[in-house]
């Protein structure tokens, strides 16, 4: 058994609550830290959730918030949450689609788009790690640029930001990316990160409108 089998804290946490993974707490803690990363309160989160599965972060937004919600994975929702995120006996204000597909995909990346504009823009995606760090972080970094991508065509202006990045090499460019379209930007690690992971959080807070974009070097940290 590895380190990454046992289930730790944080996994027995999820499971008693409910959510398919232990990331949940990662994203609880984003957002008490970021509380600016969502619009005022009682408004309605029109969100996309990239890297979605197994759910626990739609399944979080879906039970805090009055939420409209789009996700998008590869891989298909776990079913309890999908059930949970459908049933909409339980909250009669709450509409939930999901996209299985590749959200870099010109495709994907139009239907994703077409359901927006958003007020809150999730990736918590990341790809299937092959051990080779430098190898790892250059596909998280792609990824990671796609999900800035959509933020610069379909997130509303006020709206905030979370992906999730391997540090390395490309880190610091898309941080500066980033400074340049949001009145804020942070780079934050919960703890419910496995101590030994290289992921960390860039949050964008409040995005500014296209007419207002900063050079990076004038923005605010
Ligand atoms: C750490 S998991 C996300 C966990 C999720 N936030 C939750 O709380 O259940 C990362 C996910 O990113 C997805 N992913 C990576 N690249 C993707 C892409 N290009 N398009 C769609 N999903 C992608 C993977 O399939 C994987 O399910």
């Amino acid at each position: 058994m590895n380190l990454y089998e046992k289930p730790d804290f944080w996994s027995q946490k999820a499971h008693k609550e409910g959510y398919p993974a232990r990331s949940v707490y990662k994203l609880e803690e984003i957002l008490r830290k970021f509380p600016m990363l969502l619009p005022a309160k009682r408004a309605v989160v029109y969100a996309l959730d990239l890297g979605a599965a197994p759910g626990s972060w739609s399944l979080y937004l879906w039970r805090n918030f009055t939420v409209r919600l789009t996700a998008c994975d590869l891989n298909p929702l776990d079913s309890a949450a999908l059930a949970l995120a459908q049933n909409k006996k339980n909250n009669p204000n709450t509409d939930f689609t999901f996209i299985q597909g590749d959200f870099c995909a010109p495709d994907i990346e139009a239907r994703l788009m077409a359901s927006g504009p958003y007020n809150l823009i999730l990736s918590d995606a990341a790809p299937s790690t092959s051990g080779n760090h430098s190898l790892d972080s250059l596909r998280s970094h792609e990824i990671a640029e796609t999900a800035l991508r959509y933020a610069q065509t379909c997130l509303k202006e006020g709206g905030g930001i979370v992906i999730k990045i391997f540090q390395g090499a490309g880190s610091a460019a898309l941080f500066a990316k980033m400074r340049g379209l949001f009145t804020n930007v942070k780079s934050f690690k919960p703890q419910a990160c496995r101590a030994n992971s290289v992921e960390t959080y860039f949050t964008g807070i409040k995005r500014l409108s296209p007419f207002q974009t900063l050079s990076p070097d004038k923005s605010n940290t």
